[in-house]
């Protein structure tokens, strides 16, 4: 076996995006203030944001214009964003500095790890996973980030009275989700909408190109029993 055959599958292919001038400029100047370094260690909650609120936790969130619509919106929430490329990061730090929101961090790392390594146990109130990319292809199915073992790992970060909130415009992977969530006697799904967005998930970058292609929408938000 070689080194790269021991490396795990990632649910992201890092692509050397292009980053406009302006995006380089935000991570230059504003991660050191609103990034929180990958590290293996637990994260403290209580230091990284100045206010003793729920905490929210994102996976994935692209450009990072819907993370920024919520963080402004629930300005009673705490949200940690986490995304691997660097043009999204780049660009919600700008929004961020511009508009000196509290609330609102980023991690730039794959989110497992970031689970694994620094969430505490039982710190979360809510997880948002929104258009997880779908690897249509049979072949890629195991990239697919929401699989049995990431349902257990997020079921050890929730509080008692956390949920997991998902959106996804991919009919097959919806039907998987539903169909593993089901089979993990720990959780039950409290609401499933079929193209009837929660008024408090502003529409995404991704989820608005799916629309045009005429995809419908799926939300699925998932408790524990
Ligand atoms: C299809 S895009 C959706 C982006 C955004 N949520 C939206 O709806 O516009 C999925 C995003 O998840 C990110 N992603 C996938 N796996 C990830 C992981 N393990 N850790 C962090 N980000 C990940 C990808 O980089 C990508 O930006």
């Amino acid at each position: 076996m070689t080194d790269l055959d021991k490396r795990p599958v990632r649910s992201y292919i890092l692509r050397q995006g292009r980053l406009t001038k302006f995006q380089e400029s935000g991570i230059k100047k504003f991660a050191p203030k609103y990034t929180i370094p990958f590290q293996k260690m637990q994260l403290n909650l209580d230091l990284a944001f100045p206010k003793k609120n729920k905490i929210i936790l994102e996976i994935g969130f692209g450009m990072g214009d819907t993370t920024f619509k919520m963080a402004q919106e629930m300005p009673y929430s705490n949200f940690l964003a986490i995304e691997v490329h660097s043009p999204g990061v780049g660009s919600l730090l700008n929004k961020i500095n511009l508009s000196q929101l509290k609330n609102l961090k980023i991690i730039q790392h794959d989110a497992i790890e970031v689970m694994n390594e620094m969430i505490p146990n039982k710190s979360l109130d809510g997880i948002h996973i929104f258009f997880p990319d779908p690897w249509p292809k049979k072949k890629h199915h195991k990239r697919r980030l929401l699989k049995k073992s990431f349902l257990k790992l997020m079921e050890s970060k929730l509080n008692q009275s956390g949920y997991i909130h998902i959106a996804t415009d991919w009919e097959a992977y919806a039907l998987e989700i539903i169909t593993l969530v089901e089979e993990n006697k720990s959780y039950k799904i409290s609401k499933r909408n079929l193209n009837d967005k929660p008024h408090s998930r502003p529409l995404t970058k991704y989820e608005n190109r799916g629309l045009r292609l005429g995809h419908q929408v799926w939300d699925i938000i998932i408790t524990l029993r």
